[in-house]
């Protein structure tokens, strides 16, 4: 019987899981569809576990579900420890949570700087996916700043995290990236509608600085054109941690090898035809 996969949250019309994701099970031939669900914060739990009783075989899950969904699962430890769930696996009858968006940035920083040990980071942001980045890098041993708008979110995360520090936006964030080795937007700032944000502009940023944004529409955001302007040799955009995080939920769910260059062509594909 065909498998049904899905991702839950709201809004979820633009989410580019279900391109993504068939285009992986065409690939690999598998007899399974994957859909999107606009569930509310409200609906969750019964979201949740419908999803069970319907046979669905596993959901991602997005904004503003991360955290509340945590509640409805079996979770895995670090899920708990973020304190936010984004993959949830129903094969064993239970609904077992997971968090796949740490993973997921590990691997782009892997790929793009090698060794993290030791590492300066400056993350932006002190939400969701700044605490699953976070995490994972903490225990991979870089030194982390928080950067936040709202302080008391970045004192807090900063406390949970084993050699972390924490910044505000203003002034003193200059000195603070002028010390980092990379620097990762973990904010929904440049994201579209409004896209010609950044919180670092090219005078803030040197020239072996890594800058990596999580979001990926648009594909090259203000931050990553002022990383241009800067000189700035490694550049991420946000579609890679995308398909990492989606290939690693894959894995849980089907336990076969995601097609990964053609989960990320299928994405670029939709990025550049659709225009959002
Ligand atoms: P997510 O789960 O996607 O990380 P979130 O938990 O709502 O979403 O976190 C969004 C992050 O983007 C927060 O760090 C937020 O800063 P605050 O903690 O001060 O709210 C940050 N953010 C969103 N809009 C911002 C803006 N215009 N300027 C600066 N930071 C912003």
């Amino acid at each position: 019987m065909k498998k049904i996969y899905g991702i839950i949250g709201d809004p979820v019309a633009h989410s580019l899981s279900p391109v993504m994701h068939n285009a992986a099970f065409e690939k690999l031939g598998m007899d399974a569809v994957y859909h999107a669900f606009r569930v509310s914060s409200e609906e969750v739990g019964d979201a949740i576990r419908g999803a069970k009783s319907l046979g669905i075989s596993g959901l991602n899950v997005t904004i503003p579900l991360k955290e509340k969904a945590l509640f409805f699962v079996d979770a895995e430890p670090i899920a708990k420890k973020i304190g936010a769930i984004n993959t949830i696996d129903f094969s064993s009858g239970t609904p077992i949570g997971y968090n796949t968006d740490g993973i997921g940035s590990l691997r782009v920083l892997k790929e793009t700087v090698g060794e993290i040990k030791g590492k300066n980071v400056l993350i932006l942001g002190a939400g969701g996916a700044a605490k699953a980045i976070s995490f994972y890098l903490d225990a991979k041993g870089a030194k982390i700043t928080i950067a936040n708008r709202t302080k008391e979110r970045a004192v807090h995360l900063t406390s949970k995290l084993s050699n972390a520090d924490f910044s505000g936006l203003g002034v003193e964030l200059g000195k603070r990236i002028e010390a980092s080795d990379i620097l990762i937007n973990a904010t929904s700032v440049g994201m579209h509608p409004n896209e010609d944000v950044s919180l670092v502009s090219a005078d803030m940023m040197h020239p072996d600085l890594v800058v990596f944004d999580i979001v990926y529409n648009p594909m090259e955001t203000k931050l990553l054109r002022e990383a241009k302007r800067a000189g700035v040799k490694k550049i991420v955009d946000g579609v890679k941690m995308l398909v990492y995080q989606g290939a690693a939920s894959f894995r849980i769910w089907t336990k076969e090898e995601p097609p990964i260059e053609v989960m990320e062509n299928a994405v670029r594909d939709a990025l550049i035809r659709e225009k959002f």
